[in-house]
């Protein structure tokens, strides 16, 4: 049996370079070694308010995203997670064993329930609680994400830690993977925050499906500095966040691209740098847009995904019932 690799990303607008970066650029590679269980979040995106009709669009978009970025649907299980509702039953267990304070302390839920300080939900309190439940219900090993999410990891291991040591073993204890680099993008103008798609200034970030002119643009108007000085150093974020991006998409080591660029400057860097994003989306821009064209196949791919997915779900969520005291139906 390969050990279980699970990650989700939420349908809840475009993905940026930092979703690619730390996230869905690493699910392909997993494919072989592991079975590998990839996710479309919906339930999760509703934690902030949605308009129907994009959560929709959004959703499909997202599906073509990830067949593009190379996600085989006959090799993982690749599906939308309100489509098994195991993942919302488990959840209500899991609920009953969660400390009210632990999730209040979340970085996360601190940051965006400022945001909306008059109008906090329930559910945006709840929500790691959620995606603990998606990781336990497939005995996952490996959850591959960027560095922002380790605090919900941690509590997901708490958890499980909590449940097995009260009711007998029943989760597996999941890990994070986090990649060497492009783990925690920055945004574009402001190098000490994380790059976001839900960022007012569109020109702190690059999406997976921005055109190549609009790539450009971006990159040349990424903050720097005006130390006129390439190297990689704690003193200059901005440089060293636009090298580390480079680094990603070549795969490449920091210190190649200081003595490549060391002479050259930092204008020819970012053209370069332009380049180089914009031809490491062009496959997947150019297969996402076949995946979109075609309705009725991710019809068949996430159905096909939800009926595998709930096999597994419902197993776990059945010997998790039994353990606390539920009678079986
Ligand atoms: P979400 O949708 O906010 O982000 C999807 C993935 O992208 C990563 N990411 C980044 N990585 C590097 N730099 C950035 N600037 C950056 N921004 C986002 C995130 O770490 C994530 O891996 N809670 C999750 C979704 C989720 C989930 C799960 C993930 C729900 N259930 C179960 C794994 C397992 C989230 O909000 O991701």
């Amino acid at each position: 049996m390969k050990e279980v690799v699970f990650s989700g990303i939420q349908p809840s607008g475009s993905l940026t370079i930092g979703n690619y970066l730390g996230a869905l650029k690493n699910f392909k590679p997993l494919q072989e070694e592991y079975q590998c269980i990839y996710c479309l979040v919906d339930l999760h995106a509703l934690t902030v308010e949605q308009d129907p009709k994009f959560l929709r669009k959004n959703t499909l978009q997202l599906l073509a995203l990830y067949l593009a970025a190379g996600l085989d649907p006959y090799k993982s299980i690749v599906f939308i997670q309100s489509h098994v509702p195991e993942h919302s039953e488990l959840q209500w267990l899991l609920n009953t064993i969660t400390p009210l304070g632990q999730l209040q302390r979340m970085t996360q839920y601190k940051s965006k329930s400022k945001l909306q300080e008059e109008n906090i939900q329930a559910g945006l309190l709840n929500y790691p609680v959620l995606m603990a439940s998606d990781i336990l219900l497939y005995q996952t090993k490996y959850v591959p994400v960027g560095e922002d999410q380790r605090q919900h990891i941690e509590l997901t291991r708490d958890l499980a830690m909590r449940f097995n040591s009260r009711y007998s073993d029943t989760f597996v204890m999941p890990e994070i993977m986090t990649p060497k680099v492009g783990a925690k993008v920055m945004s574009l103008q402001d190098p000490t925050s994380k790059m976001s798609k839900s960022d007012s200034d569109p020109n702190s970030y690059i999406l997976i499906l921005d055109d190549e002119k609009t790539i450009l643009r971006k990159v040349k108007r990424a903050v720097t500095d005006s130390l006129n000085n390439f190297s990689y150093n704690e003193d200059q974020i901005g440089l060293r966040n636009l090298i580390d991006i480079y680094c990603a998409f070549e795969e490449i080591n920091h210190s190649e691209i200081v003595s490549r660029y060391e002479s050259l400057g930092y204008g020819k860097f970012k053209e370069d740098l332009a380049e180089i994003i914009i031809e490491g989306l062009k496959p997947i821009k150019n297969r996402y847009e076949e995946y979109i064209a075609d309705r009725s196949e991710l019809e068949n791919i996430y159905r096909m995904g939800a009926d595998k997915a709930r096999k597994i779900a419902y197993k776990t969520l059945r010997k998790a019932y039994k353990k606390v005291g539920l009678i079986p139906r």
